[in-house]
């Protein structure tokens, strides 16, 4: 009987999070991601690539992109914010008031880019929301994950 209960609890928890990850969220933050992040953040950047940008900014070059990408970020938030609520409250509010204080970044990303503009002040809350989820829900690897991919040294 109590395998029963146990069953039917992880069958309504799963539930209630497709419904809160579901396909229409996840893409409407894919199309907030392009029109109101793209601008700076790549969604991805090729390993090698992102080893000449670092190796370049190092030696005092100016990167090719304004921010780091998405994959990176979605990694590193996640270390902080590991469970998918926590991370969109982290995200709706980070990009409505950024600080570095707050901000979970590597210092280097600060130094070379300098702190992102508030962009979520003129957006939505449902928009903030979708975009969040999306971030958390389209990318996989976890910080360690992405270093050992990525090396930064
Ligand atoms: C004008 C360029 C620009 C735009 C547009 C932009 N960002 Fe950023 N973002 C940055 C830069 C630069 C950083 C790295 C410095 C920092 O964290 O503030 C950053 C960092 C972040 C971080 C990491 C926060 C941390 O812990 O430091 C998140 C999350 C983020 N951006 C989400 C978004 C989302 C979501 C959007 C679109 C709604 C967006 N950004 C639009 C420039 C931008």
């Amino acid at each position: 009987m109590k395998g029963v209960f146990a069953g039917a609890f992880v069958l309504l928890s799963v539930l209630s999070l497709e419904a809160r990850g579901s396909e229409d969220v996840i893409s409407k933050g894919y199309s907030v991601f392009e029109s109101k992040c793209a601008s700076c953040h790549p969604v991805s950047v090729p390993p090698e690539k992102l080893k000449k940008i670092r190796e370049a900014v190092e030696k005092g070059g100016k990167p090719p992109i304004k921010a780091p990408p998405m994959e990176e970020i979605s990694a590193r938030v996640k270390k902080f914010y590991p469970d998918e609520e926590s991370f969109v409250r982290f995200v709706s509010d980070y990009i409505t008031n950024p600080s570095q204080d707050k901000g979970v970044c590597m210092p280097m990303a600060y130094k070379v880019f300098g702190v992102m503009p508030p962009v979520g002040r003129g957006m939505s809350e449902e928009e903030k929301e979708a975009v969040a989820r999306w971030l958390y829900r389209n990318f996989h690897y976890t910080w360690e994950e992405f270093i050992e991919k990525h090396p930064h040294h």
